[in-house]
């Protein structure tokens, strides 16, 4: 049984479409151990409590020195003895350490077509914001893993969502969530759950077998 922690920052529908697919079967041999989230306020974490998962929050504002902080992270997660770290809408700064310490064992949802609308200032609405100012006809969502660059990390799953006559971000991003990315993060889990994703030369091979 895979052990995952998943990080949230916010509603949490990634989170949910996790929990709802372990439940339905369609994600297998998978538990979730832990969310955590840097926000106690998110409801995500009322999510996890309704679904019996154990919750974790802890704000970097209690602390006066942030490596304290990313000590006590990695303590927590440690704790719970995970072999995966799902980041799921979460707008936590990761790491180095805890990159190091689950190198290949953290990937995260990015609502574009990486290496469209993504680093550094584009994360949530923006993205789309970005994407319906930049014209395109097609965008999506990406799974990848985490590395120490902002969604840079070799690309595990992409899932394309068509532009439409009179999409706001709003509406963008609504689809591009239901279509693509509450899709896409399920099946990423499921395929390194049965161990069929492998990293060669910094690309992901997925083996059916
Ligand atoms: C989603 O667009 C996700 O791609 C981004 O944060 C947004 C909210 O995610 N990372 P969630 O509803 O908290 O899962």
């Amino acid at each position: 049984m895979m052990r995952i922690a998943v990080f949230v920052s916010g509603g949490g529908t990634n989170l949910q479409a996790i929990i709802d697919k372990i439940t339905s079967g369609e994600i297998k041999n998978t538990e979730i151990a832990l969310v955590f989230s840097n926000n106690k306020s998110a409801y995500a974490l009322e999510r996890a409590k309704a679904a019996g998962i154990e919750t974790r929050s802890l704000s970097a504002k209690k602390f006066n020195d942030r490596d304290e902080y990313y000590d006590r992270v990695v303590e927590i997660v440690d704790a719970y003895d995970v072999d995966l770290i799902v980041l799921a809408g979460c707008l936590m700064y990761i790491p180095p350490r805890l990159i190091e310490k689950y190198r290949g064992r953290i990937i995260n949802i990015h609502p574009s077509l990486i290496p469209s609308f993504c680093g550094k200032g584009y994360y949530g609405l923006t993205v789309h914001e970005k994407a319906l100012e930049r014209g395109v006809k097609v965008t999506g969502a990406t799974v990848h893993f985490v590395d120490e660059k902002l969604d840079n990390g070799p690309i595990i799953l992409q899932k394309a969502v068509e532009i439409q006559e009179g999409d706001t971000p709003e509406l963008l991003q609504r689809r591009v969530m239901e279509q693509a990315e509450w899709v896409i993060l399920p099946k990423a889990i499921d395929l390194i759950a049965a161990g069929k994703v492998k990293i060669c030369e910094n690309k992901v091979i997925i083996t059916e077998a």
